[in-house]
């Protein structure tokens, strides 16, 4: 087990101490310490040496999957084909989050001299992501559903099996439309952190399902913002915007027409040229627009109210006044709404 881990996790379930037995029975790894709580009899497996900690019992993993987990992750990593490297490198503007990631990074800093950063749904590391994971001072603790070389810990992120105040900062990319309760997420994420730790949060508004049955919400800048209402603004934006959305839309349009991936694949590589309009676009009309929205914030012991939460979407795209911001929850920074 990751040596920081060993030191903060606990039962998803009811919160309490696990330890492990010298000698496990069951070819379970992590007990319970609570005698009342399920998981004290029946226990948490380890997969190459990662802890399994999740409540079978409320997740959409079950305890029989946790054996193939090992295979899920090798048939995500043999989708990186070169057409996908392609697509990828034709259709997908650089994006605010290596940006976005330097700045998160430079304030989980301010908060310790040793810092531990969880990032959720970590199986894949996220486009633009690099920079955390490079980062010497910073300890990244990898968490999915599922174990592989990024993921030191199987979690789900509704029930994290970390104590509260253990991180200083959760990165959470591409994963609350994926989870069922992304309002449950998020107070889990703010429970977790340190006071004012950091959180930074990308997800979609205007994209078509992927991932399957695993695809659950959208969110606009105004709904993100109100997920993460525990948290004081330090930025907003969209990571992409509404000629993207085109890409993306003809991508689906041909694929739904021809029933194949490929001929929307290569539909939308002919279409390349419109993610170049995002930077046309501006303020509150890429936000209504936009393919999705990020927000890096700070855990607050205040919560936006309903009134601001109006307030905030009439500021879209404004510049931010500092006691606005802090009132309001902010707005849009102008420089980061393409
Ligand atoms: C679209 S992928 C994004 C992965 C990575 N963050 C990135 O940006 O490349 C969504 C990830 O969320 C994970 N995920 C889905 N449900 C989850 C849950 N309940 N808790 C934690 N992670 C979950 C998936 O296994 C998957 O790795
Ligand atoms: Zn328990």
């Amino acid at each position: 087990m990751h040596p920081v881990l060993a030191d903060i996790v606990q039962c998803p379930k009811c919160q309490s101490a696990v330890i492990t037995p010298d000698d496990p029975f069951d070819g379970q790894a992590l007990f319970c310490t609570n005698p009342d709580c399920t998981y004290a009899r029946t226990g948490f497996p380890m997969v190459a040496n990662a802890p399994v900690l999740i409540d079978f019992e409320q997740s959409v993993v079950s305890r029989g999957a946790v054996a193939d987990l090992g295979h899920v992750a090798e048939r995500r990593r043999a989708d990186n084909t070169l057409a996908r490297w392609l697509y990828n490198f034709l259709t997908r503007s650089p994006g605010p989050t290596a940006a976005n990631a330097r700045t998160f990074l430079a304030e989980v800093k301010k908060l310790s001299n040793d810092p531990v950063v969880l990032v959720v749904g970590g199986g894949s590391i996220g486009f633009g992501a690099e920079a955390l994971y490079n980062d010497p001072d910073v300890t990244v603790i990898g968490s999915d559903i599922y174990r592989n070389g990024n993921t030191d810990l199987v979690a789900d992120g509704h029930r994290i099996p970390l104590a509260d105040k253990s991180v200083h900062g959760v990165w959470i990319q591409a994963v609350l439309e994926h989870v069922l309760e992304p309002h449950r997420v998020a107070r889990e994420i703010h429970r977790v952190l340190a006071e004012r730790g950091l959180v930074y949060a990308e997800t979609p508004f205007m994209q078509q399902v992927h991932e399957g049955a695993h695809d659950f919400s959208r969110f606009t800048a105004s709904g993100h913002r109100w997920l993460f209402r525990g948290f004081d603004q330090i930025d907003a934006g969209v990571t992409r915007g509404p000629g993207t959305v085109m890409i993306w839309s003809i991508r689906h349009l041909v694929r739904a027409i021809f029933r194949s991936n490929k001929a929307g694949t290569a539909a939308a590589m002919a279409f390349f040229w419109l993610r170049y309009l995002d930077y046309l676009a501006d303020g509150r009309y890429v936000a209504d627009s936009a393919s999705g929205v990020f927000f890096l914030g700070r855990r607050s012991r205040r919560a936006v109210g309903h009134g601001d939460i109006i307030a905030y979407y009439e500021n879209l795209g404004q510049p931010v006044e500092a006691d606005r911001a802090s009132h309001h929850g902010g707005a849009l920074s102008p420089q980061h709404s393409r």
